[in-house]
């Protein structure tokens, strides 16, 4: 049987991913904060499933509750947070670092903890976000967040190549989860969390470099990504709001 860990499965995109390879038969170690939120998010009586809690923000408890976890076939990194920099002129430095240490530093803890012991032959990927094909109006923090797993995961593809694991980049659009649903903002194209896990299992099991979905709003942003950077400036300026 094959054994997956996913980070962030006590909601959203990763409950589904869980849920979907238990009913894939795979044997799956879900990680989130807080254990009740997990057995309510996932079908914790599963003889398949194990479950393991720690903040991505503490590398020592990170370090400590991914050690029993050896021997694994795959791994996706995909807990993450989103906060917006409402005011450029205040820029809040807290909210910076914040969401950086969460979705860059986060992500590098469970590296160190997970990288040793996936299989040969297995599989790691990352959850970065569409967002880093153009920059986007109030995401400085969530922008470069991802940009830097953008970067991050690039590299391991190439480094990890011939030790024999192959690695994935994941970017998905809107999809509706407890993330978006904070958005007041129009999500165009979103989807919902079960289409998001069919497109990552699918890609996953291809063992495709990049997985980038939905198809048809991909397509747009990575044509809208081809503008000469002064034009897409004034296409974006039109899309900052009065503050509410
Ligand atoms: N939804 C979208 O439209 C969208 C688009 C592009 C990329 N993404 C990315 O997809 C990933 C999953 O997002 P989602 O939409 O499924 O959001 P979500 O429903 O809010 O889930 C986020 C998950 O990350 C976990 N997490 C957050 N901070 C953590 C921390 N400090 N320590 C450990 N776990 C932590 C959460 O655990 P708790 O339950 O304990 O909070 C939760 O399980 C994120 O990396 C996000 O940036 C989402």
């Amino acid at each position: 049987m094959k054994r997956i860990l996913i980070t962030g499965a006590s909601s959203g995109i990763g409950m589904y991913l869980a849920n979907g390879y238990l009913a894939a038969g795979w044997h799956v170690i879900a990680c989130g904060r807080s254990l009740s939120k997990l057995e309510g998010a996932i079908s914790s009586a599963h003889p398949e499933l194990t479950l393991c809690t720690f903040d991505i923000n503490s590398q020592s408890d990170v370090l400590e509750a991914l050690k029993p976890f050896t021997s694994l076939d795959s791994v996706i990194l995909n807990a993450g947070t989103c906060e917006y920099m409402d005011d450029p002129l205040l820029f809040d430095s807290s909210l910076f670092k914040r969401v950086i240490e969460t979705n860059v530093i986060g992500t590098g803890y469970c590296l160190e903890g997970l990288i040793g012991n996936i299989n040969q032959g297995g599989q790691l990927a990352i959850v970065s976000s569409s967002v880093t094909l153009l920059p986007l109006t109030r995401s400085e923090a969530y922008g470069a967040s991802k940009a830097a797993l953008d970067y991050l995961t690039r590299t391991l593809a190439i480094d990890l190549s011939p030790k024999g694991i192959a690695v994935s980049l994941i970017r998905p659009g809107f999809v509706d989860t407890a993330l978006t649903q904070k958005n007041t903002f129009s999500m165009p194209g979103i989807i919902t969390g079960e289409q998001a896990c069919k497109y990552i299992m699918q890609g996953l099991e291809k063992r495709k470099l990049e997985i980038n979905f939905p198809k048809v709003f991909f397509f747009i942003m990575n044509l809208l990504s081809l503008l000469p950077n002064a034009l897409w400036r004034r296409l974006a300026i039109k899309m900052i709001r009065a503050p509410e």
